[in-house]
């Protein structure tokens, strides 16, 4: 198991960065183009362990996919027409893998069984099983309580229109990539919005789905146009620095080339509302939009991060939780509980890490109350194997005193290498020349 020592840094940060290419649209960039009727080039790709699990399981599906270089795929789609895979398909650690894949195989003419590591096999699955089945395939999950592996049996799909009782992309993924092959139109209404990357790809490869309010459809039977595609920075991994500079009065950070879609930016709000001074430039609105974020940190106070807001900022209340726990006041998340069925049981495993650190932690099913402004003190703490909950606590070791061990943070792998290689540098070069974008149009947060 790998550990990392953190140790406090107190200064204030002054960098400009990048951050490796978006998770959630690397993997809807390898489907689709997979599926499409030609040659795509995807650059910008993030080559770690979970968008790397789809493009073996789309090689595993047929598709023959190159990687020049990391951040590069050119991908021959097979216009919808995959082949029966020789064995199980692995997706790791992935959920998004595992479910929009699920979607994919429902219309297949084969049966695929899809498999995960120990955390992904305790996830919930009957959340796409339930539409799926409705459309026509046979899944059966083997896992206790409808968790993997998953062996999904295509069939010829019909129409559904679906009332989603979660908000989750990933479901509504699921449902319209089966569509695509459906004769008719399907529909996935969703109680609250969730990140639309699928539907804006669809729209790029000239898919034409429709969206009117929660409701987005596919009319189907149609395959994705092959085009080239960029995917731009992770705004969820740039959520570690952002908070890293939130919080230290006097730092100054200027994030390039990162996703800024409407349905991910959720963290620069509630950042704002903390006490940060944030900026955000969109640069190219094309297929994914994406530019820079500037942020000044200063003296955080405590928000209350609930309701509509939590599918946007899903993936980043750790980090928040952690920005909740260095500020005054109180900082409230609730109806959140989809985190207890993310990588670990995140609610759970901040309340935990939190209070080995000496926060005050109240733990609530669908949330937690933390009660920030006291110093943070070393520990030794878990990732619990969950790729945020390590990096997250990273960031807070730089704010405690004393020596904070994270233990397992093999699992960062995930969906950031390089993460500690980036700490190190922003810790060690905390002071580094960045241009002014302040004078630029821009939208203030
Ligand atoms: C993702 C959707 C979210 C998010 C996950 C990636 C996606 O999950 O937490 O990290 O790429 O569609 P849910 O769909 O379960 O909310």
């Amino acid at each position: 198991m790998e550990s990392w020592k953190i140790e406090k840094a107190p200064s204030a940060i002054h960098a400009e960065i990048t951050v490796p290419g978006d998770k959630s649209i690397s993997h809807r960039a390898a489907i689709l183009a997979g599926l499409s009727n030609g040659t795509c080039v995807i650059t910008g790709f993030l080559p770690s362990e979970d968008c790397l699990s789809t493009v073996n399981a789309m090689r595993a599906l047929g598709v023959e996919i190159d990687q020049p270089e990391p951040t590069t795929l050119v991908v021959k789609g097979r216009s919808r027409q995959l082949l029966e895979p020789s064995g199980n398909i692995d997706c790791g650690n992935s959920g998004t893998t595992l479910r929009l894949l699920s979607g994919v195989l429902a219309s297949q003419p084969f049966r695929s069984r899809l498999i995960g590591d120990a955390s992904l096999s305790r996830r919930p699955m009957k959340r796409v099983i339930e539409p799926l089945t409705r459309m026509g395939a046979t899944l059966h999950a083997e896992g206790a309580n409808g968790a993997p592996p998953l062996v999904v049996e295509g069939a010829k799909l019909k129409p559904l229109h679906y009332q989603s009782p979660v908000a989750s992309a990933q479901v509504k993924s699921a449902v319209l990539l089966a569509g695509l092959s459906v004769h008719g139109r399907t529909s996935v209404t969703e109680p609250v919005q969730s990140r639309n990357h699928t539907e804006r790809m669809l729209e790029w490869f000239l898919v034409e789905p429709h969206v009117e309010g929660l409701t987005v459809s596919v009319v189907g039977e149609k395959t994705p146009e092959s085009r080239d595609f960029h995917v731009p920075g992770d705004i969820s991994s740039a959520a570690f620095w952002l908070v890293a500079a939130a919080a230290q009065p006097g730092s100054r950070l200027l994030v390039t080339s990162v996703g800024l879609n409407e349905t991910r930016t959720g963290v620069l709000a509630v950042l704002v509302r903390m006490g940060a001074h944030v900026k955000e430039i969109i640069k190219v609105e094309e297929g994914e939009p994406y530019g820079e974020i500037e942020l000044h940190g200063g003296t955080l106070k405590g928000t209350t991060i609930h309701g509509k807001e939590i599918p946007n900022v899903i993936d980043e209340l750790p980090i928040l939780a952690v920005a909740g726990a260095l500020a005054q006041g109180a900082t409230v998340i609730a109806d959140a509980a989809e985190l207890r069925v993310k990588e670990t049981d995140r609610l759970a495993a901040i309340a935990t890490n939190l209070r080995a650190m000496g926060v005050t932690v109240n733990e609530n099913p669908d949330g937690l109350e933390i009660f920030g402004g006291t110093p943070l003190k070393g520990a030794r703490l878990s990732s619990y194997g969950d790729h945020r909950i390590a990096m997250a606590f990273a960031i807070a070791g730089l704010f405690a005193e004393g020596v904070t061990t994270i233990d397992g943070v093999e699992c960062v792998a995930t969906s950031y290498p390089g993460f500690y290689e980036t700490l190190q540098r922003l810790v060690t070069q905390r002071t580094q020349e960045i241009p002014v974008i302040a004078s630029l149009p821009a939208r203030e947060k």
